[in-house]
């Protein structure tokens, strides 16, 4: 099944949609409709019962996105800037924050808001053409889509600052190795990887997974003390779940678990 808006396309086959930035002529840079539809897409995944892990990718064979739109920006007064800002963080953060698994397939060029739009997303697989950054400081601003949360608490603080006071973009081998992406694969192998990665994740039973990204987000913003009661919470509700029972009795039995996500 295909939905779109023409800027942003989504197909669902089975548990797994497959999101595409459809604006290759621009770099699939994020501008407003491209921006409202990403807010509508992500919003009716969220909603649909099927949905356990979504794909995100760019159109095209260069770009993943390639920042929010210069052009765009360009003439926006500081309280428009700051309200684009507001609007932006909320979408990203409905991504990093919802039930479903959001994969970032990172066919090109991720940077600035494009990178950003990556840092959202629970797991970021790259083409070994990739080149990522936050090139703000270039233009005179700073990452506001966040960047200057995300990248520090996933990098490091001293290798984020590098990337962002320096503006350089670093190629996909680079951003493996700082822990950036998790893997890098073929440009030809990419989307092939990203749907075998979905397919495994979307096997698994949904409450784990919803869980498993509501610990480790919200776990992360506590100190140690109360992260750990927290984690123990969620662990004490896997036990409410059918899937817990059945999970664990199919070990038991030596067979394969029937998941009702449930
Ligand atoms: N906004 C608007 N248009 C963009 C764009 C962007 N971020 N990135 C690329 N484009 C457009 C170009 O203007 C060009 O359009 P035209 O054909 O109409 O001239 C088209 O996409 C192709 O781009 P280039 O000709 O520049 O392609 P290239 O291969 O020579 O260079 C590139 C590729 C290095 C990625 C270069 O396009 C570039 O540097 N883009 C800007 C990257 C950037 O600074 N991103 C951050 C934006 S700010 C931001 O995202 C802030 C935030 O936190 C939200």
């Amino acid at each position: 099944m295909a939905i779109s808006g023409t800027r942003i396309i989504t197909e669902t086959f089975e548990a797994v949609t497959l999101l595409t930035i459809n604006r290759p002529e621009a770099l699939n840079a994020l501008d407003q409709q491209t921006l409202q539809q990403l807010n509508t897409a992500v919003t009716a995944i969220e909603a649909d019962p099927r949905v356990k892990v979504a794909i995100i990718t760019g159109a095209g064979d260069k770009a993943f996105v390639a920042g929010g739109d210069i052009g765009v920006m360009q003439p926006l007064d500081p309280i428009a800037a700051r309200q684009s800002a507001v609007e932006t963080q909320q979408l990203l953060n409905k991504i990093e924050y919802g039930s479903t698994v959001f994969i970032a397939a990172i066919n090109g060029y991720a940077l600035g808001g494009g990178c950003e739009l990556a840092l959202a997303c629970d797991i970021r697989i790259a083409a070994n053409s990739a080149q990522l950054g936050q090139p703000e400081v270039n233009l005179g601003i700073i990452p506001g889509w966040g960047g200057t949360q995300r990248l520090p608490r996933l990098v490091g603080v001293s290798v984020a600052k590098q990337l962002m006071l320096t503006g350089e973009r670093i190629s996909a081998a680079k951003a493996a190795e700082i822990g950036l992406v998790g893997e890098v694969v073929n440009a030809d192998e990419l989307m092939p990887r990203a749907r075998e990665l979905a397919q495994t994740i979307a096997a698994k039973p949904k409450v784990a997974l919803q869980l498993i990204k509501e610990a480790v987000n919200n776990g992360f913003e506590m100190d140690m003390n109360r992260a750990f009661a927290y984690e123990a919470d969620l662990f004490g509700l896997c036990f409410a779940t059918a899937d817990q029972k059945e999970g664990m009795l199919a070990f038991l039995e030596k067979r394969r678990p029937n998941w009702r996500d449930a």
